[in-house]
């Protein structure tokens, strides 16, 4: 409501004094007029003081706008997952308000594990909306930093491996976000791939490596998505730090890219008054200046991009030219969202949300083996009634079957309106033909708030670890089915921001309870639910595993509709699951977490494993993983046939079209991901023995057959450069591989580039 107000009163203003408001309305109001139009016209229209202050907060979620010209500020909110409820003026702690709980959708990790467009669409549009509803200009996220690590502790809030997956589902959520009338902020841009020290570590990384690796998915983000907004991050490159590189924000973002919005900075990632002025960063947010230990009057004055640069410009060490390109930028952002041109109102945890949210939680989740056990079929379970009619007893195992997770996590912390745990979700699921019971089996994470928003659970426990192991085993002894539900949590060192994991084991001695019970009943099924990969030393002894979420608000009905039959698995994995931490490319201090270096204020870290990261360097190496990227089981079977090229041998500049047939061979229907990898066979530069260059996700009826078919260009087929800064195809043979995951590829297609 209040927008709305400052808008009309300033047309009626006009109106008053020149006529009908229509035709005499000032150019940078008039939403009919061309967005630059408007844009040159209200800066010609403001001070220097006036577009200072649109570069930087004016609280900790806002930035400054024109009060005299009737141009509101702008309002940031995180977060990837769901709108934060509202903070205080100066605070990160909530306000306390009673009409902010949101919808909670699923973790990023679990979008990108649903590898479908169309759902990145629909998730966009759903948290676009919820973010409109709540007046906010600026959603910060997604979040598409690749996963280098697997002990990076905000891999649940990012997309997975590999940069082709990353990209194509970043751009439909972002269009789905800004079609509401709310910029996405893409982040953490750029090579910040872990929390250890994470506001002073250098990231060292060639070029080759940045343009195949670490760029793609936020080039895609500015050049597919259109993205308006971009967060710099805390780390440094090349010596800078990201929220003021020159090189990463001018040179390769705004000149390479062609990128016309803003770039954020991080909370507090802004360190230097003269980069800040003149090397690319647009609006200064949380920075920590003395008088941010209250709200302080005129604390943001005391900003880089405040009075210091004000100084700069008034002595000649910035360039009014730089501060014009700023303010247009902020400009433009505003007229594209709050004074955008169509006017939008969003909605806020309506039944369609929460739909999505569980939708898109099911579709992620992952069926990584299944000897049988699953579906639980309701019918079979209820019919083992015994001689004295009792039911049969599901019982569930480990704290994740009970504990809310949406709570924590760090800056994607919400509170939702409600949150479906899985053990709730399972007793509906089975109303009157199955006993559901729970057993804790361990203690993990007892705490039940964050930032003073609280989930009501009390997760407080008096039994020790081995009384509460030996409850869970007793109680499996008698069970007809046994469902293990661990995994990770939100807490320090597991998926958490600010801290990194410590290793891919299981925390909490799960891996022992889950052996423990697997002796009991050898039908044992397995719920890993995490945000990031863990190991299973106990994959061979158990009958089922599912690799679950944080799903949101719907968590635990998304989870009962996977192990009920009601959704038919189809979700992949976005990233490797490895067998250890050792087996990965990471060997070294230098390349994680950093070392020291006497003398700098911040630590080196080296990208020494370069492309090789994720399946590049796992099938490359051939070391045996878990389960590889892109796996994932189904209720049915499906088949591949009658692959082909549009031509076995092309020039290099022409595209290839590839065709395949997909049949759902099984009784039920369900969707398959199928994938396309590139193989270069002979290569001047060491390369990737695949690269993922193409996949669709087809959902099938029994016996029903889909004909697909995949355009590969020349970039698809070629590395990057870096002497000749360009990307680079090399005359010769390429594999075309095609299959259901990176290991699973029994179509090989020969391609000659001449
Ligand atoms: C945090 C995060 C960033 C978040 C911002 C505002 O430190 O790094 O992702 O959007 O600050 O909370």
């Amino acid at each position: 409501m209040k927008r709305a107000t400052i808008i009309l009163t300033s047309a009626v203003l006009i109106a008053a004094c020149c006529g009908s408001p229509k035709s005499n309305l000032p150019v940078y109001l008039d939403t009919t007029k061309p967005l630059e139009e408007r844009v040159e016209d209200a800066l010609s229209r403001m001070t220097m003081e006036e577009k200072v202050a649109l570069t930087h907060a004016q609280s900790k979620f806002s930035s400054h706008g024109v009060p005299r010209l009737g141009i509101p500020e702008l309002w940031h909110t995180d977060g990837p997952h769901g709108i934060r409820p509202e903070v205080l003026w100066d605070e990160w702690n909530q306000a306390g308000w009673t009409n902010d709980s949101c919808t909670a959708f699923p973790a990023l990790v679990n979008l990108a594990a649903t590898w479908d467009r169309e759902l990145s669409a629909l998730y966009g549009k759903s948290i676009g909306e919820e973010a409109r509803y709540r007046e906010k200009d600026i959603l910060l996220g997604p979040g598409i930093n690749m996963g280098r690590t697997p002990l990076n502790g905000r891999t649940f809030e990012y997309m997975g491996e590999d940069p082709y997956l990353a990209a194509q589902l970043v751009v439909p959520y972002i269009k789905g976000v800004q079609e509401q009338g709310v910029a996405a902020c893409v982040k953490h841009f750029a090579v910040n791939n872990q929390e250890t020290r994470r506001t002073k570590t250098n990231s060292n990384v060639d070029d080759r490596t940045l343009y195949e690796i670490y760029f793609p998915a936020f080039k895609a983000a500015v050049q597919e998505g259109g993205a308006w907004a971009i967060m710099g991050s805390y780390n440094l490159w090349n010596g800078q730090y990201n929220c003021h590189n020159k090189r990463l924000l001018q040179e390769i973002l705004k000149g390479e890219w062609g990128f016309d919005g803003v770039v954020i900075s991080d909370w507090g990632g802004c360190r230097d008054d003269d980069e800040a002025a003149n090397n690319g960063l647009d609006i200064e947010m949380g920075t920590w200046t003395n008088g941010l230990q209250g709200a302080a009057s005129n604390t943001y004055d005391m900003y880089h991009l405040a009075n210091p640069y004000l100084e700069r410009l008034r002595d000649g060490r910035a360039k009014q030219e730089d501060l014009d390109d700023k303010a247009r930028r902020v400009l433009r952002t505003i007229f594209r969202t709050s004074m955008g041109p169509e006017t939008h109102y969003g909605s806020f945890t309506s039944p369609e949300h929460f739909a999505a949210s569980r939708k898109i939680a099911a579709e992620g989740i992952v069926l990584l083996k299944n000897n049988g056990a699953l579906p639980l079929n309701v019918d079979e379970i209820s019919r083992q009634v015994r001689n004295d009619n009792s039911l049969p007893t599901i019982l569930l195992v480990g704290e994740n079957a009970y504990k809310m997770m949406v709570v924590g996590g760090g800056s994607s912390n919400l509170k939702t309106k409600y949150e479906i745990i899985p053990l709730d979700a399972i007793r509906e699921a089975f109303e009157g033909k199955a006993d559901v019971v729970w057993e804790r089996g361990y203690v993990g994470d007892t705490r039940t708030d964050y930032n003073m928003v609280v989930t009501g659970q009390d997760l407080s426990e008096s039994r020790s670890a081995d009384q509460l192991k030996a409850d869970a085993v007793a109680a499996a002894k008698e069970a007809d089915v046994v469902i293990f539900i661990g995994g990770l949590n939100k807490s320090k060192h597991q998926d958490n921001e600010g801290t990194d994991r410590e290793d891919i084991i299981l925390p909490y001695g799960q891996d022992e309870l889950i052996e423990a019970l697997a002796e009991i009943n050898p039908n044992l099924i397995v719920v890993n639910i995490s945000g990031s990969p863990v190991a299973m030393p106990w994959a061979d002894k158990v009958n089922a595993i599912v690799q679950a979420w944080y799903g949101g608000s719907e968590n635990g009905h998304a989870l009962a509709d996977v192990l009920t039959g009601a959704v038919n698995p189809s979700g992949k994995l976005p990233f490797t699951m490895p067998k250890a931490l050792a087996d990965g490319p990471i060997k070294t201090e230098r390349q994680y977490p950093g070392i020291e270096v006497e003398g700098l204020p911040y630590w080196e870290e080296y990208y020494d494993e370069g492309v090789f990261i994720g399946y590049r360097w796992y099938s490359t190496q051939n070391i045996p993983v878990q389960y590889p990227f892109g796996y994932g089981l189904s209720y049915t079977t499906f088949e591949l046939s009658g692959a082909s090229l549009s031509k076995g041998a092309v020039k290099a500049g022409s595209n290839v079209t590839v065709n395949v047939t997909v049949k759902n061979t099984g009784d039920k229907a369900g969707a398959e991901v199928v994938q396309l990898y590139v193989n270069d066979a002979e290569a001047s530069v060491e390369r990737p023995v695949r690269e993922l260059k193409g996949f669709q996700k087809v959902y099938l009826q029994p016996g029903e057959a889909r004909k697909l078919s995949f355009t590969l260009t020349p970039a698809d087929l070629s590395f990057f450069d870096a002497e000749a800064h360009d990307w680079k195809l090399e005359p010769g043979d390429f594999h075309i591989l095609i299959g259901n995951s990176s290991e699973n590829l029994p179509i090989d297609l020969l391609l000659t580039v001449k």
